[in-house]
């Protein structure tokens, strides 16, 4: 029998909601972003993004069940982000899911945040373990292993900020606006690795640290502008992410090696990112790895991953009662 999982998602500054059957095939998916409104602040406003999270889940909500052409009769269960994430815009999320799941009587499925960004590759093909799971967002830059659905060992991490933070923060000191990953990733292709930009953190361990690198790119650009002289943002944008990419697939491919591991999935918003995604598919087709990297759309955040991570939890029998809470600083 098909099971369908109705998954809300609404950690950060996107209110989504999605129907995926079996944990792998998206039947509906609507993703409404806030990021025009908070690109006006220079970065997410919190409050703002809550309130804009009361206002739109219903709507969002009933346009998933209508491109569905389902009912929530039709649906098995309900899964949601209950963290990590911004706790006003958590717990719109999780009160309409428990919400849903109190009218209709449907099982209230729990999901981690990461864990959700890990399924977005779900939907790409099933997954095969063991796998390593290198992700790479906004707050966060993990390697993780797999030895099965839902088994995460955490076998390295950043010590400080995380690849999209500091993509972030890179833009705002070459004046490119929020929010900048994107833009820095595109600027790259127009600009040359000039700059002599410190390699972050190449230790035996599998860590990160990435504010070495971005200290050196605020310092070089206060530096030349002291000198009056003109920085080249593309040159930037191209040194900073080669340096970038090359620790990733560094330490990633050396997990694979030490752990005897032949699948790797990305995960995270900055998978988008075209200088990671050509890297790490060329490497990995040498070293005889299977890739697996979600569709763009999926990179960032989502209910459809959100649906499928709660499929593999629903199947084990993992629910939660009405009471559920949102937990900001939730642990994978
Ligand atoms: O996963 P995500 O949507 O939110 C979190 O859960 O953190 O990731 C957002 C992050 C932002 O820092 C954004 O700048 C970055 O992903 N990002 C990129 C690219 N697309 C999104 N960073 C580098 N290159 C990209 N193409
Ligand atoms: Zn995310």
């Amino acid at each position: 029998m098909d099971t369908y999982i109705l998954g809300i998602e609404s950690s950060c500054d996107e209110t989504s909601v999605s129907i995926i059957k079996n944990g792998c095939e998206e039947i509906a998916t609507v993703v409404l972003s806030q990021m025009d409104t908070h690109s006006n602040f220079g970065g997410v406003v919190p409050e703002i993004a809550s309130r804009m999270h009361v206002e739109n889940i219903t709507m969002v909500i009933e346009e998933c069940l209508r491109k569905a052409n389902m009912k929530m009769e039709d649906i098995d269960a309900i899964a949601v982000t209950y963290g990590p994430g911004l706790i006003g815009c958590l717990l719109i999320g999780v009160t309409a899911a428990a919400t849903l799941s109190y009218i209709y009587n449907k099982p209230l499925v729990p999901v981690h945040h990461i864990a959700g960004h890990i399924y977005a590759n779900n939907l790409v093909s099933k997954m095969e373990f063991p796998l390593i799971a290198l992700v790479v967002s906004g707050g966060h830059t993990d390697l993780i292993y797999m030895e099965d659905n839902y088994k995460f060992k955490k076998i390295g991490g950043t010590l400080d900020d995380a690849v999209g933070e500091c993509y972030d923060k890179v833009a705002r000191v070459i004046g490119v606006p929020y929010p900048g990953g994107p833009l820095v990733d595109k600027l790259s292709y127009d600009g040359k690795d000039t700059y002599n930009l410190p390699l972050p953190l190449d230790d035996d361990t599998y860590n990160f640290s990435f504010s070495g690198i971005k200290s050196a790119v605020i310092n070089l650009v206060h530096n030349e502008s002291q000198r009056g002289n003109e920085i080249r943002k593309e040159d930037i944008a191209c040194s900073f992410q080669n340096r970038v990419v090359e620790i990733l697939t560094k330490k990633t491919m050396r997990a694979l090696k030490e752990y005897n591991v032949k699948n790797l999935i990305i995960a995270g918003g900055v998978s988008a990112n075209s200088g990671i995604r050509n890297r790490f598919s060329e490497i990995c087709k040498k070293e005889g790895i299977n890739l697996t990297i979600p569709n763009i759309k999926y990179c960032t955040d989502n209910a459809a991953m959100i649906a499928s991570a709660g499929y593999y939890r629903f199947i084990e029998g993992k629910k939660s009662g009405l009471d559920l809470n949102a937990m900001p600083g939730l642990k994978l």
